[in-house]
């Protein structure tokens, strides 16, 4: 059997990080990976964290078997952050192995009831949608995002969705759109709701980075609009960035239907999804995400933490797009300034994506991603002269080719 065994593909992303570590310069930038990092270029284990697990490993909890949906504190938890009080009765939250998890059980639930459903994804999006949408069995499509200046093109994205039929699903990032950072704004959510409820499609907002954007509050506005106005949303949400939790695989699905009624069916499809699958999600990071939300002095602790991330974040946007408007007028990377959350999409192309490797080691993906968390106001002038040169190169060749 085994002789049969085609090599995978290689995830693209593990391959580059391969190539950066073996890259012997010195002043090389890791802007790969959707990871924070502090100003030290480390990824902290949060305090909040730590305290809810030294307060976890005090009290020396069972580990017995949890329910198929995992923990039900945590469960809660996530339900009240992400949607108001009046949605509760008729949302099924279960806890699943991070928010690649989630969205690999919301698309086994769409499979399993409408196996002729197709699953809408943005072009440029993240990588691993399309993926984990097709293991599962959906047919997969896309609509436009961007215009060809970097701006949300939101004719585009309506006038393709147009094709899509009633039960379709439509992926939507719930803030700090991976990988451009270019975000639905308050009314492109409420003109997206009324066409998905026009043209009876159903939406699955995956929301990895909340709070990374504009805050947590802010970060939910368009997905509590959107489950606020729709019959039924899907949610997949990842608490990998905004914990600090990435290795503990901690998220959870959610499921908003029609009525309260509906939720015994939702609850019994996902927890027989999830048990032919890996059963139950682990628990510790659950549990700690549960402990700091309903401990009101770690939450307070986390909150601050996490706009701690979200303003560094912010500040290096700003410090790098001073520094380029200080080598020139250069609208096309001027707009790294608005994006949201760790992501921008440089106005580049996969061979200027490889020259900045080759000449500065400058590493982002092919596809022009950079992580702005990456950087450090250290290497931010290194960067900033890089990007520079580089649309220069684009600018130079483009006129011996005219
Ligand atoms: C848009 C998006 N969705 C989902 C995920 C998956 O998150 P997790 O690491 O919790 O599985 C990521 C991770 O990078 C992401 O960028």
């Amino acid at each position: 059997m085994l002789e049969f065994i085609q090599p995978a593909q290689p995830d693209p992303l593990w391959a580059m990080l391969s190539a950066y570590r073996a890259d012997l310069r010195t002043d090389k930038l890791d802007l790969i990976v959707g990871v924070y990092r502090d100003e030290h270029g480390q990824t902290p284990t949060l305090r909040a964290v730590q305290q809810a697990e030294t307060l976890l490993a005090s009290e020396g909890d069972s580990k017995s078997y949890r329910g198929l949906t995992g923990n039900d504190a945590f469960n809660q938890a996530m339900t009240h952050l992400l949607l108001p009080p009046a949605l509760h009765p008729r949302t099924t939250t279960v806890q699943t192995v991070g928010g690649t998890g989630a969205l690999r059980l919301l698309c086994d639930m769409i499979a399993s009831i409408h196996p002729d459903a197709t699953l809408w994804i943005s072009n440029p999006g993240y990588i691993n949608h399309e993926p984990i949408a097709r293991k599962a069995g959906l047919q997969v499509r896309h609509y436009p995002y961007l215009d060809p200046h970097g701006a949300l093109n939101e004719a585009a994205m309506l006038d393709r969705l147009a094709q899509a039929k009633p039960g379709d699903v439509v992926l939507v990032h719930g803030c700090c759109h991976n990988p451009s950072g270019v975000d639905l704004s308050a009314d492109q959510w409420a003109t997206l709701s009324a066409f998905l409820q026009e043209k009876r499609l159903v939406p699955l907002i995956d929301i990895a980075y909340l709070g990374l954007g504009n805050g947590l509050t802010a970060d939910t506005t368009g997905l509590r609009h959107m489950a606020e106005t729709l019959d039924e949303v899907l949610i997949a949400a990842s608490c990998s960035k905004n914990l600090g939790l990435y290795c503990e695989r901690t998220g959870c699905a959610m499921v908003i239907g029609k009525s309260p009624t509906a939720r015994t069916h939702i609850q019994s499809l996902l927890e027989n999804l999830a048990r032919s699958n890996y059963s139950m999600p682990p628990d510790h990071g659950a549990a700690v995400a549960a402990r700091i939300m309903h401990t009101p002095a770690l939450n307070a602790l986390w909150m601050d933490e996490l706009e701690q991330m979200r303003l560094r974040i912010r500040q290096l946007r700003h410090a790098l797009t001073d520094q380029i408007a200080a080598l020139g007028d250069y609208p096309a990377l001027a707009a790294i300034r608005h994006h949201k959350g760790m992501f921008s999409l440089l106005p580049f192309d996969k061979p200027q994506m490889q020259q900045l490797r080759r000449e500065f080691g400058i590493y982002g993906t092919d596809a022009g991603r950079i992580n702005l968390a990456g950087l450090t106001e250290k290497n931010l002038p290194y960067l900033a002269q890089a990007l520079v040169s580089t649309l220069h190169t684009d600018a130079l060749d483009q006129e011996m080719v005219s």
